[in-house]
């Protein structure tokens, strides 16, 4: 018996806080293994398809090494590899794909074509970042925390920067229903949705957390036991660069704003690729513009030994490994775990 068989990751909430903790502490077990030699060989003989329309780094190297760890077949399938998205509908990609492979990753733009490719391919899809979501990095993140604290509830995570994109989303909900108290900082204009903000309200009264969604940075970080910051501008996202940065300045993650946490100890979190490194081209010519070298983080908070980020991308790789193993493993996972 398997809780969790055949079941689609697509966005946070459809799954319970109980089940996420599972895969979180599946996680942190796969990790040991991995760190012992210790083979885990969960879907021999299993194809997966790895569909994606937007790059990615950690993402796409998580799933194919996880996959191959697991015993199983990675098949990446870029967007200029395939007929998806040019000559053929999601529902056709979804049922061709399905009748091969065993489980379809995907990262791309709309959340409706991840919902779709689980509708119609009759086999687990798990969704690797679309615009409205990015739940594979919260389990990876909430496993960081985890790792670090020893425990979640309680915890203060304050999210500063472009709070309406996936990240500001996912982690809005995912703390909130874990009982992390969650910290907001973005100007109005990007503050998360008022539906997002209400689903999270929803689940903090569940788990008896607290959610603040401010336009002021530094009441965003008072207190908190993380700092974390994504880019400025997301992928696909067609807008100009000079206004998002004008806007999104006084929420640069910089040793200043982090010595108003009011806490010694504070770690810093970054989902990654993050722009800090002032040797480059864009650096100088930010440096000329705006007086920076840097976008969202500094380089020497980013650097810093309070920085976890690195930690955050390498439990990529184990907390998809979990996921994949418990949706589509012959694993003893029993529903009266989960009541
Ligand atoms: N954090 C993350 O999803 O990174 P990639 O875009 O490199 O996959
Ligand atoms: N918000 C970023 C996250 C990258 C992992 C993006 O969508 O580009």
């Amino acid at each position: 018996m398997n809780h969790f068989a055949n079941r689609s990751l697509l966005k946070e909430i459809d799954f319970t806080p109980n089940e996420l903790e599972y895969l979180i502490d599946f996680a942190s077990h796969l990790k040991q293994l991995k760190q012992q030699n210790i083979p885990h060989h969960y879907l021999q003989g299993k194809n997966i398809a790895l569909l994606f329309e937007k790059s990615s780094t950690r993402t796409r190297s998580a799933f194919t090494v996880a996959a191959t760890d697991l015993g199983a077949h990675p098949e990446f399938l870029g967007k200029n590899d395939i007929q998806f998205g040019k000559k053929e509908s999601t529902a056709d990609t979804a049922k061709v794909l399905g009748s091969m492979f065993d489980g379809i990753e995907y990262r791309g733009f709309a959340q409706e074509t991840v919902e779709q490719l689980a509708q119609f391919s009759g086999v687990p899809v798990w969704n690797g970042l679309t615009d409205q979501w990015h739940p594979t990095q919260m389990i990876a993140d909430f496993m960081t925390l985890k790792e670090h604290f020893g425990h979640l509830k309680g915890l203060t995570l304050a999210y500063v920067g472009d709070g309406r994109n996936n990240m500001g989303n996912s982690l809005l909900v995912t703390a909130a229903m874990l009982g992390v108290n969650i910290q907001i900082g973005a100007p109005t204009a990007l503050q998360p949705s008022a539906t997002v903000i209400a689903m999270a309200k929803k689940a903090a009264a569940d788990s008896g957390s607290q959610v603040l969604v401010t336009a002021d940075p530094v009441a965003a970080v008072a207190g908190a036991d993380a700092v974390y910051t994504d880019v400025w501008i997301s992928m696909g996202e067609d807008i100009s660069a000079h206004e998002r940065i004008k806007q999104l300045l006084p929420y640069q993650i910089n040793a200043e704003l982090i010595a108003q946490t009011g806490k010694a100890d504070t770690i810093i979190m970054h989902c990654l690729p993050a722009y800090h490194d002032q040797k480059t081209e864009v650096g100088q010519a930010l440096e000329a513009e705006f007086g920076v070298t840097a976008l969202e983080i500094t380089d020497d908070v980013f650097n810093s030994p309070q920085s976890v980020v690195f930690q955050e991308a390498e439990n990529r790789l184990h907390s998809i490994k979990a996921i994949m193993a418990a949706t589509l493993g012959d694993l003893f996972i029993p529903d009266q775990w989960f009541k």
